[in-house]
């Protein structure tokens, strides 16, 4: 099943990371997926399976302009989400120390309050720190391949 990697982004670099995990993905045998958040709503969800929130934050705490849409659909539809497996990778910066990371901490709290599986904790990329968000996301995804592996195994 094709892991499906849900990006909101303003300037880019959420999708570079999604793009970054893709390759990692493929090269470890996995079918995976970019998709812009503007694109779909969430009955992306509805066969369940595996998904990755790739999400910047933006204005004062808040997702991307074409993830708005998605997010705010999942909070008042509260779809049931018991199939769907989840991961959140948030992209901020700790210049807005009262809104950091914020949007990736909204997608992880409402996946979550839908029924969703956890499968690795949240990552929080903090663009002051000087590391790259891609070169983190490479990290990150392997963490979230070695997760599934060995849940697969178990
Ligand atoms: C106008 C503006 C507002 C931002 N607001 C926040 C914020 O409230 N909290 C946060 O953690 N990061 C904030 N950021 C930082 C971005 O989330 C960060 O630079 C991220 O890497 C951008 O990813 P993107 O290129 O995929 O859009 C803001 C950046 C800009 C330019």
């Amino acid at each position: 099943m094709t892991v499906k990697i849900l990006v909101a982004t303003q300037g880019g670099t959420a999708d570079l990371c999604a793009q970054e995990m893709v390759d990692v993905l493929e090269e470890r045998g996995f079918e995976a997926e970019a998709m812009l958040m503007g694109d779909f709503g969430p009955e992306v969800f509805d066969e369940g399976g595996q998904f990755i929130i790739c999400t910047a934050t933006y204005g004062y705490g808040e997702i991307p302009d074409n993830g708005t849409e998605f997010y705010e659909a999942l909070v008042s539809d509260k779809p049931d989400l018991s199939r769907v497996s989840f991961a959140v990778f948030g992209l901020g910066d700790t210049t807005y120390e009262d809104t950091f990371n914020f949007a990736g901490q909204k997608f992880d709290a409402i996946l979550s309050e839908c029924g969703a599986e956890r499968m690795v904790e949240r990552h929080i990329h903090d663009a002051n720190s000087g590391a790259l968000a891609e070169d983190e996301a490479i990290e990150w995804i392997g963490g979230w391949i070695a997760a599934t592996e060995s849940r697969a195994a178990a």
